[in-house]
C-alpha cells in the first residue's frame, strides 16, 4: 500500500469514507431534555435577591455533580467557558494596570478574559514537551504589576500545575486554570482544575462532554464563587439586597445556563469516565503506531500525569522525513484523514495585541499600563510557540468513537505512504513551483 500513488498526486486515497461526527448524545440526554420541556421551566434564573438568583433545581443538580466529581465546594454553571473565564478572572478583583501571565498557545478567550477586566495578558512561552505554559518563562515575566497566572491544560495534558502553584505562592499571585480541554486529566491522581484558586470547564459542541454551549467554574473559595454567581446574573442590582459591600467587579451580565443544557450536561458528566477511557485507548494505539515512524514523535505524557486527549498531537521533523511539514500534512489529508499543521497563531500576533486596540480607540486597557509598549507583543517573544506553530506541531482530533483502532492503522499507513512517496511528492512540488 505504501508504494501506491499518493491521493495528493491523483492515486486512490486510503480512506474513502467521510469522518463520522463525534456524537455521544444518547437516550439519557433525550429523556432529560424532554423532562425539562415537560416541566415548562426552561430556565430557573431571575435577577432577584432570592433563590432564583441561583438558577433552580436542574442547575443546582449539575453544580452538585461537578462538586462531587472534582471534590470542590462550589461549581457555577454558566453559558460558556468564555463566560466562566470572564467571571473567574473578574472574581480575583484585578483591574486596569494589572497583569496576568497567560500562554499564547490557547483559545483566544483564555487571554481576552483578562482584557475584559481592564488588566492585560502578558504572554509566557510554553514547554516544548507538553505544550503548556512553562514555569521558567512565567517567572521571567513577573513584574510588580503581576497579579496572577492562567494555566491552560492544553490538548488534555495538565500544565506543570504543581510548579506553577509553588511559583504563584512564592510571589503572592493567584493561579487560575483553563481546564476546558482537560476534564478528568490529573497529576498523581489529583484532578486538573483543582490546583488553582478556580478553574473553568467548557461544554461546547467540540468538547469531550458537551451540551451545545456551556461552561462551569469550580472553586473552593467562597468569595470567588459568590462573585462568579453575581457576574452570571446582573450582580450590580443584587448586591445591595444581598448585603454585599465589596462591589469590585460585580458588574454582571447574563451568563445563565438554560435547564435544557444543564440536563444534557448532567448526563454527559456521568458518562465522562467512559468517554475518556475510550479516547485514551485510541490515542495510545495511535501513539504506538506513529512512534515507529522516523520523523514523527507522539505526544509526551509526563510521569504521573494523565493525558485525556482532547487532541492527539505529534511533533514533526522535516529533516528526517525530507518533506516540509505543510506539504506532508496536505498529502496525508488527501488520503482521507484529518490532520492539521500547527494549532493557532500565537495570540500576541493577532491585531488586538499588535495594534493594542481593545476598548475605545485610545488603546485601553493597554494604555493603562506603562509597562506595555510595542515590544510587549512583538514576534519572537515566545520562540517555542512560534517554532511549534510554524514548523513542528501537527494534531488530529481522530481519537473519538465510533472511530476504531483499525481506522487509526489506516491513518498511520497514510503517514507511511506519504513518506515512502517523498521523491514523487517533492518532484511534483518543484514542478508546480516552477509553473507558479
Ligand atoms: C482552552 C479553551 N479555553 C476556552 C474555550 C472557550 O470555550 P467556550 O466555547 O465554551 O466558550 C475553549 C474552547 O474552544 C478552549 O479550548
Amino acid at each position: 500500500m505504501s508504494g501506491s500513488t499518493l491521493a495528493y498526486l491523483g492515486g486512490d486515497p486510503i480512506n474513502t469514507q467521510p469522518l463520522p461526527l463525534y456524537n455521544m448524545i444518547g437516550d439519557e440526554e433525550k429523556r432529560a431534555v424532554a423532562a425539562v420541556l415537560d416541566s415548562g421551566v426552561l430556565s430557573g434564573f431571575a435577577a432577584q435577591p432570592n433563590d432564583d438568583h441561583y438558577g433552580g433545581a436542574v442547575i443546582r443538580a449539575l453544580e452538585d455533580q461537578f462538586c462531587e466529581t472534582f471534590g470542590v465546594r462550589h461549581a457555577i454553571a454558566v453559558n460558556s467557558a468564555t463566560s466562566g473565564l470572564h467571571a473567574m478572572v473578574s472574581a480575583t478583583r484585578i483591574g486596569p494596570g494589572d497583569e496576568v501571565i497567560v500562554p499564547p498557545y490557547t483559545m483566544t478567550a483564555s487571554a481576552t478574559a483578562v482584557l475584559m477586566t481592564g488588566a492585560v495578558p502578558i504572554f509566557a512561552d510554553i514547554d516544548d514537551e507538553i505544550f503548556c505554559i512553562d514555569p521558567a518563562s512565567v517567572e521571567q515575566r513577573i513584574t510588580s504589576r503581576t497579579k496572577g497566572i492562567m494555566a491552560v491544560n492544553l490538548y488534555g495534558h495538565p500544565a506543570r500545575l504543581r510548579e506553577l502553584k509553588a511559583l504563584a505562592d512564592r510571589h503572592g499571585l493567584f493561579l487560575l486554570e483553563d481546564n476546558a480541554q482537560a476534564p478528568l486529566a490529573s497529576i498523581d491522581g489529583q484532578l486538573s482544575g483543582t490546583f488553582g484558586q478556580s478553574s473553568v470547564f467548557s461544554l461546547n459542541r467540540h468538547k469531550v462532554m458537551q451540551c451545545g454551549e456551556g461552561g462551569v467554574v469550580i472553586t473552593n473559595d467562597d468569595t470567588v464563587a459568590e462573585r462568579c454567581r453575581l457576574m452570571r446574573n446582573h450582580g450590580e442590582v443584587l448586591v445591595a439586597d444581598l448585603g454585599i459591600e465589596d462591589i469590585v467587579n460585580t458588574l454582571g451580565l447574563n451568563y445563565r445556563m438554560t435547564n435544557m443544557e444543564a440536563a444534557v450536561a448532567s448526563e454527559q458528566l456521568k458518562k465522562l469516565p467512559a468517554f475518556t477511557d475510550a479516547r485514551i485507548a485510541l490515542a495510545d494505539h495511535l501513539s504506538a503506531r506513529v512512534a515507529e515512524i522516523p520523523g514523527i514523535t507522539p505526544p509526551t505524557v509526563l510521569p504521573g500525569y494523565r493525558h485525556v486527549y482532547y487532541m492527539h498531537t505529534m511533533t514533526y521533523d522535516a529533516e528526517v522525513t525530507g518533506i516540509p511539514r505543510d506539504l506532508f500534512v496536505k498529502a496525508v489529508q488527501a488520503e482521507g484523514f484529518q490532520l492539521a499543521a500547527g494549532y493557532v497563531k500565537p495570540l500576541y500576533l493577532e491585531p488586538l495585541y499588535q495594534k493594542r486596540i481593545c476598548f475605545g480607540p485610545d488603546g485601553f486597557p493597554f494604555s493603562a499600563n506603562p509597562n506595555i509598549d510595542a515590544d510587549t507583543y512583538r514576534a519572537g517573544i515566545c520562540p517555542v510557540v512560534e517554532r511549534l506553530q510554524n514548523r513542528d506541531l501537527m494534531w488530529t482530533a481522530m481519537i473519538y468513537p465510533p472511530l476504531t483502532t483499525s481506522f487509526l492503522d489506516g491513518f498511520a499507513d497514510a503517514i507511511e505512504k506519504v513518506i515512502a512517496n517523498r521523491d514523487a511528492l517533492l518532484a511534483d512540488a518543484a514542478a508546480n513551483s516552477k509553473v507558479a
